[in-house]
C-alpha cells in the first residue's frame, strides 16, 4: 500500500476514535469538503422536496441527511453496525436489493459514495445494484458516484458496469462537469449519471 494511502488511513482511524468519543472533527479533505460545501447543498436545492437515498454510512456521514431540509431522506448500508449513523429512515440492506425497498422510479436521487469498492465488489453485484438504483430512480433522478480509482477499489471502474448504461452521463450538481477527481491522494472520483426522461 502506498504510504499516503496509509496515512490517510491512519487518520480516518484517529479521527473516527475521537468521534466516537464525542468529538465531532469530521473530514477537512478537500474531496468531502467539495461534497460537503458543493455538491450536496447543490443537488438538494435540486431535489427539493423529493426522495433521496444515501448508501453507505459512516460516523462522518451521519449529518449528511441534514443537508436536504426539504427531502424525505432513507439510508442504507449492509452493515446492522452502521445503523446509528443512519439517518430516521434507514433500511439494513444489501443495495443488491433496493427494489425489496424501495418501488420503482420512486427515488429522485440515489447518492452512492464509496461503496463501489468498498463492499460492492463482486461483478455480479455491482450490475444488481446498479440495475435496482436505475430502476428506483424516477425518471430524471440523479445517481451521484463517488469511488476511488487505485488498486484494490477499482477492480470494476464504473466504465465497466452494464447496468450504469440505463443512465446518462450528467453533470456533477454544482460544477459543470460530469466527472471529477476531488483528491489525488486516493483518486477519489464524483460521476453524475441521470436516468433518461423517456426510454431511449
Ligand atoms: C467506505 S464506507 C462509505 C460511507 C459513505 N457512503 C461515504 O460517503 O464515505 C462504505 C460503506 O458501504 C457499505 N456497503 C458496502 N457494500 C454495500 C452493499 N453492497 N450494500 C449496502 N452497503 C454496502 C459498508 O457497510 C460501509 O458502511
Amino acid at each position: 500500500m502506498p504510504a499516503r494511502l496509509k496515512t490517510y488511513r491512519a487518520v480516518a482511524h484517529l479521527l473516527s476514535a475521537l468521534d466516537a468519543l464525542g468529538w465531532r472533527v469530521g473530514y477537512r479533505y478537500g474531496d468531502r469538503q467539495l461534497l460537503e460545501g458543493v455538491i450536496l447543498p447543490s443537488l438538494a436545492a435540486g431535489v427539493g422536496a423529493g426522495h433521496v437515498l444515501l448508501v453507505g454510512c459512516a460516523w462522518y456521514t451521519r449529518d449528511y441527511p441534514e443537508f436536504f431540509t426539504r427531502a424525505r431522506v432513507s439510508t442504507l448500508d449492509v452493515d446492522p453496525a452502521k445503523s446509528p449513523f443512519g439517518g430516521r429512515r434507514h433500511v439494513v440492506a444489501d443495495m443488491t436489493a433496493l427494489e425489496r425497498h424501495f418501488a420503482p422510479a420512486s427515488l429522485d436521487a440515489v447518492i452512492c459514495n464509496g461503496v463501489l469498492g468498498w463492499g460492492l465488489n463482486a461483478p455480479d453485484d455491482i450490475e444488481a445494484a446498479f440495475s435496482a438504483a436505475a430502476t428506483c430512480l424516477r425518471p430524471g433522478g440523479h445517481l451521484l458516484l463517488g469511488w476511488n480509482d487505485i488498486p484494490p477499489y477499482n477492480a470494476v471502474p464504473p466504465e465497466a458496469v452494464m447496468a450504469l448504461e440505463a443512465l446518462h452521463p450528467d453533470t456533477i450538481p454544482g460544477l459543470d462537469q460530469h466527472s471529477v477527481i476531488a483528491l489525488e491522494r486516493n483518486q477519489h472520483c464524483y460521476q453524475a449519471f441521470r436516468k433518461p426522461e423517456t426510454k431511449s
